[in-house]
């Protein structure tokens, strides 16, 4: 049985501050939530003390947004797996396509980024996605095969969760399809050797769509931006009806 994986990705949003109010009028809502659903907050470095506190006795795990390969080391604002796990830390997201596009991030530091986490019992998010040149030109499979390939060698898919992103489709309002998202997670399990991966869809979740999205036999989750910024927005998320 897959498992479902609802993450919010809060990217650089929220201070503390912000993150304690968020969880005010958060937390209350999971009471409605199904025990079988995984939720997940993927917060900024600055964060993940104070909310592996208030999250402490919460169903709500916490994941980062980045993880360094070493275990320390002269690497000016990188962050280590162990730095995570001490204080908490469950899960990690790697090769966000914003990390890919503005930071340089490409399938062989991912890789080396997915390894670090795994060694140290974190579970990585893997995100993989095309832009709309790469889609119009219709290279999505092509890109979408190599990501997935290139990020997994020699990597235990025992402890592993990918997300789809279609570039194109992120702060865009702009979904992709649910069928079209639906066929290429078909297409990335097609190349996992554990059939039991959770595979999230990412790219404009919102609450009026998210039924739509869940309700496609692919879709083990979703990964969510804007919409996770918004106690309201993400409750109806992980809320979402059969
Ligand atoms: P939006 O939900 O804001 O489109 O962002 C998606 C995303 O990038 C999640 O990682």
């Amino acid at each position: 049985m897959r498992k479902i994986v609802i993450a919010g990705n809060w990217k650089m949003f929220k201070t503390q501050a912000e993150s304690q109010d968020f969880l005010r009028d958060f937390l209350p809502t999971l009471e409605e939530t199904p025990s079988e659903r995984e939720v997940l907050l993927c917060v900024p470095f600055t964060d993940l003390n104070i909310l592996s506190k208030s999250l402490h006795g919460s169903r709500v795990q916490l994941g980062a947004q980045n993880v360094h390969w070493e275990e320390n080391g002269a690497y000016t604002g990188e962050v280590s797996a162990p730095m995570l796990t001490e204080i908490g830390v469950r899960f990690v997201v790697i090769g966000h396509s914003e990390r890919r596009q503005y930071f340089g991030e490409t399938d062989e530091t991912v890789n080396l980024r997915i390894r670090a986490a795994q060694k140290h019992g974190l579970t990585p998010i893997l995100c993989v996605g095309e832009t709309k040149q790469q889609r119009d030109n219709g290279e999505t499979e092509i890109i979408i095969i190599n990501q997935i390939k290139r990020g997994l060698v020699d990597i235990d898919q025992s402890n592993l969760i990918i997300a789809y992103e279609p570039i194109w489709a992120i702060g865009t309002g702009d979904t992709c399809e649910t069928k079209e998202a639906n066929r290429v997670i078909g297409l990335i399990r097609n190349q996992l050797t554990n059939p039991n991966v959770p595979i999230q869809y990412g790219g404009s979740v919102k609450p009026n769509n998210i039924d739509e999205i869940m309700a496609q036999p692919e879709i083990d989750g979703a990964l969510v931006g804007g919409a996770s910024l918004e106690a309201a927005d993400f409750a109806r998320i992980i809320n979402y009806q059969n």
